[in-house]
């Protein structure tokens, strides 16, 4: 089964697994309807992703709530079809919403297009374990591009996906993703899943990568002196 064909939840949850992977964290742990992990960066203490705030909205206030009165600076993401009515429900329990709306996106990997690198940019990919890791430089070994993709039970997460701001528009960020693609399709992997920016989702569109849920996001307010 596909992506576009999966309960968001399921989603929500393998795309948790390959993205704890790419940062090196530990598993999360699942309690009152997300799942939670000790992110370690710098304003998110503890982030909490939402596994079904369509279906569940009680939790999701819940969980606003407990994140608004937490002593640290903590962390809710909240994937969902209702971006709007999430927003409202965070800011009404008193969180402080990220500036950008992401993008939960999903795609049949065999669907994906396989573009090559243009020359005078040279390509390498590496290998360690579940994790799959590119590079592009230029003609003067200068980095160009680079992105991260996770393979695990049959699902690849890419992560940290980006061109150098001299080199975009070039083909590079469709190369990343073909030749991650490429190589995840090698282990096993059926389905692509993804959250991207608002630049990201340019770029993924483009490559036929399907929004499947916007995602919102929000912290803890800083304590007033
Ligand atoms: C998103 C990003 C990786 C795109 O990289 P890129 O190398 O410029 O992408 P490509 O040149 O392969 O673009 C392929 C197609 O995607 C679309 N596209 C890419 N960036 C776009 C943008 N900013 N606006 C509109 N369309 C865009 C276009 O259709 C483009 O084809 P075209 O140039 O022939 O019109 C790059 O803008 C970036 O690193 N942004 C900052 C980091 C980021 O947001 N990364 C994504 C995290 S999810």
């Amino acid at each position: 089964m596909t992506g576009s064909a999966q309960s968001l939840p399921h989603l929500v949850r393998c795309w948790q697994r390959g993205w704890g992977v790419a940062c090196g964290l530990a598993p999360a742990d699942e309690a009152d309807g997300a799942l939670h992990v000790l992110s370690g960066k710098p304003g998110r203490h503890l982030e909490s992703l939402v596994l079904d705030a369509d279906g569940d909205p009680g939790a999701l206030r819940a969980l606003a709530a407990q994140v608004a009165g937490s002593p640290h600076p903590d962390w809710l993401t909240v994937p969902t079809t209702a971006p709007r009515e999430v927003a409202e429900v965070l800011g009404e329990e008193g969180l402080r919403l990220a500036a950008e709306q992401e993008h939960f996106m999903t795609i049949d990997l065999r669907e994906h297009p396989d573009l090559p690198v243009a020359a005078p940019y040279a390509v390498s990919l590496d290998r360690d374990g579940p994790i799959l890791d590119i590079r592009i430089v230029d003609e003067h070994d200068r980095p160009a591009a680079h992105g991260v993709m996770v393979v695990l039970d049959g699902v690849a997460v890419a992560h940290n996906i980006a061109t150098y701001r001299t080199h975009r528009r070039r083909g590079l960020g469709g190369a990343v993703m073909s030749s991650l693609v490429r190589a995840a399709i090698g282990l096993g992997a059926e389905t692509g899943l993804l959250t991207a920016s608002r630049q990201g989702r340019h770029l993924y569109t483009a490559l036929g990568w399907a929004n499947r849920a916007g995602v919102v996001s929000a912290g803890t307010r800083e304590p007033r002196r």
